[in-house]
């Protein structure tokens, strides 16, 4: 079967399709037949070797890509929650040398969930990485209905979510995106909006005096996003290493996603209610990942691509 691997880090040019046999399910995993697999910034980080520091790579190649749709063709021994034919999306959370970017994954099945009623394999696997990280950075900050929330990157895959869920869990949304994108974030949900070209923390300050209760920094902004936070609050990063200091007693944490099937089933669930919005940006057939790559650092995208198989 076909993967995408990298065995040496770099650009684009780093990406192979290796050949490899078709690996077996174990005890309580489930073997998919991957559709669809999303190309997300974790995948440039992988490949450019920023998630492998420590020497990972010396121990051989290393698969990419998080997000995988499709249908379970094996289950492994004591799994009951999956059969084969089941038309699933899971989360490949770690560095392994098969990823969800391959004709076939093995996933516990505990990182599995059902794809949402009337949800081609392609929207829904833009599902896990991006509406988990966003549901497991909400619970992070750990705000109250009622409270105020500024997501930057909001018209992102990890905010336009994070926008969504959270006003569905009652918070009141100022969003910072680009300067056409108050329209969009707005039908998300969001109550007030911050362009990019805009001072973001006067911005979010006017509209929220005093500071808002919480910010989720999806584009990470870093500073700026901080002192738009009242003293107490809470602030949730994205990237490890780019949090800024807690200063003012703010509450500063880094969300690491991490595969959990009940939560992706509760979040397949607010899709089938429609309050969550899939976007899907663009197509590309597996062999063509490194123009995939080549797109995402292009930025300006308003939807995840998404690698067909
Ligand atoms: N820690 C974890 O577990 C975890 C999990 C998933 C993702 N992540 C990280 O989360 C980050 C976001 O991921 P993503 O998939 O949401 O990326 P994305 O889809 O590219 O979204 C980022 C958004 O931020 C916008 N943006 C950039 N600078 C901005 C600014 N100054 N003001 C307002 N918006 C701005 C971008 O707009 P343009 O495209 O127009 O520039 C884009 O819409 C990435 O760094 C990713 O690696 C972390």
């Amino acid at each position: 079967m076909r993967a995408v691997v990298v065995r040496s880090f770099g650009g684009p040019e780093a990406l192979e399709i290796a050949e490899v046999p078709v690996p077996a399910p174990g005890p309580g995993q489930v073997r998919i037949r991957v559709e669809a697999a999303t190309v997300n910034p974790v995948d440039v980080a992988t490949r450019a070797g920023l998630l492998a520091k420590g020497g990972l790579m010396e121990a051989g190649p290393i698969g990419i890509g998080w997000d995988a749709a499709g249908v379970v063709d094996a289950t492994g021994e004591g799994v009951d929650a999956f059969g084969e034919g089941d038309h699933v999306i899971g989360l490949s959370d770690r560095l392994v040398p098969l990823a969800a970017q391959a004709d076939y994954v093995v996933l516990d099945a505990d990182a599995v969930a059902r794809v949402p009623e009337g949800v081609d394999a392609v929207a829904a696997a833009t599902i896990p990485l991006n509406a988990l990280t966003a549901s497991q950075a909400l619970d992070l900050l750990d705000l109250n209905s009622g409270q105020t929330l500024l997501v930057t990157g909001a018209a992102g895959g990890v905010g336009g979510f994070a926008v969504e869920l959270a006003a569905a869990r009652g918070l009141r949304v100022v969003a910072a995106a680009g300067d056409a994108d108050e329209a969009l974030v707005r039908e998300l949900g969001a109550a007030e909006f911050v362009p990019r070209s805009a001072n973001l923390t006067e911005a979010v300050r006017r509209a929220v005096p005093g500071g808002v209760d919480g910010v989720l920094d999806a584009a990470s902004l870093g500073i700026p996003a901080r002192e738009a936070v009242r003293g107490g609050g809470a602030f949730a990063a994205v990237i490890f290493g780019a949090d800024p200091l807690p200063l003012r007693g703010i509450r500063v944490a880094t969300v690491g996603v991490r595969a959990d099937g009940a939560a992706l089933a509760e979040i397949v669930a607010l899709v089938e209610r429609g309050a969550l919005t899939l976007r899907v940006a663009d197509t590309y057939p597996l062999a063509e990942v490194a123009k995939a790559h080549e797109r995402l650092a292009e930025g300006g995208l308003r939807g995840r691509l998404v690698l067909t198989l």
